[in-house]
């Protein structure tokens, strides 16, 4: 059975005081939570600290970006060597990334590769804009998202998505669990036919958008749906523990 994942990506928020702050409110009881993985990815600058403060504890750490290349004369980037012994985890993909940042399939799958190549899991976003939800082509942009940022990768080891839709982000416009769930599948069901049968079965895929401690059942309790990639109200401490034990809870029924 797949183990459920809350992973919090606390976006460009947070000074390293407040990094500092937010994780010494929440990690001792975060920290007791079983049944369910519990990924914290605040920004480049907080790491090191936070990683600190939640070493021997059961919480994971995770980036929220990389670049493709080892080493070298890239000004202001950040490269998978350096992650891969700092945390575990990096979203690849992110929504925001892919349009504020202009990053193509071509160059989200590159960071896929790079960060698979030194060990770090990549937790690959995907997801439709509005226009293309409205016009009924969730399935086409997603299958494409997928199969771009997946070509030439042979081999998937510890790789998470999280399907987003970018209508869903820092709106408070949430899909419903139905829909989600359905998309869910989809990736599921391509993943079964680019890689095979238990590759699918066994890759964990997360919803995110507009997840808060009230909407929390609604995703957890679809059967495609191991766990939420959360933005704004992983930043309370309160809202992440609640949506956090929540979904041990769920899941632990199950
Ligand atoms: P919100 O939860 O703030 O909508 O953000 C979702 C998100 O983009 C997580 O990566």
């Amino acid at each position: 059975m797949r183990v459920p994942m809350i992973a919090g990506n606390w976006k460009m928020n947070t000074t390293l005081s407040e990094a500092i702050e937010l994780v010494n409110e929440m990690r001792r009881e975060l920290d007791e939570i079983g049944n369910v993985d519990k990924v914290i990815c605040p920004p480049f600058i907080s790491l090191a600290a936070v990683r600190e403060l939640i070493n021997g504890s059961s919480i994971k750490l995770g980036a929220q970006n990389i670049y493709f290349e080892e080493k070298g004369a890239y000004t202001g980037e950040i490269s998978p060597l350096m992650l891969s012994d700092l945390c575990e985890f990096v979203i690849i993909g992110h929504s925001e990334r892919r349009h504020y940042f202009n990053e193509t399939g071509e160059i989200v799958n590159k960071k896929v590769q790079a960060a698979l190549g030194v060990g770090l899991k990549p937790i690959l976003c995907v997801g439709e804009r509005l226009e293309e939800n409205e016009a009924g082509r969730t399935e086409e942009v997603v299958t494409e998202q997928l199969r771009s940022s997946l070509a030439k990768i042979d081999y998937l080891s510890g790789l998470i998505i999280a399907y987003e839709p970018v209508w869903a982000i820092g709106t408070g416009k949430a899909a419903t669990g139905k829909q989600a769930n359905e998309t869910i599948g989809l990736i599921r069901r391509n993943i079964s036919e680019l890689y095979d049968g238990e590759i699918a079965q066994d890759m964990r895929i997360l919803y995110g958008g507009s997840v808060n401690a009230a909407n929390t059942t609604e995703f957890l309790n679809q059967p495609e749906i191991d766990g939420a990639l959360v933005g704004g109200a992983s930043l309370k401490a309160n809202q992440f523990l609640s949506i956090v034990k929540q979904a041990a809870e769920i899941r632990g029924r199950l």
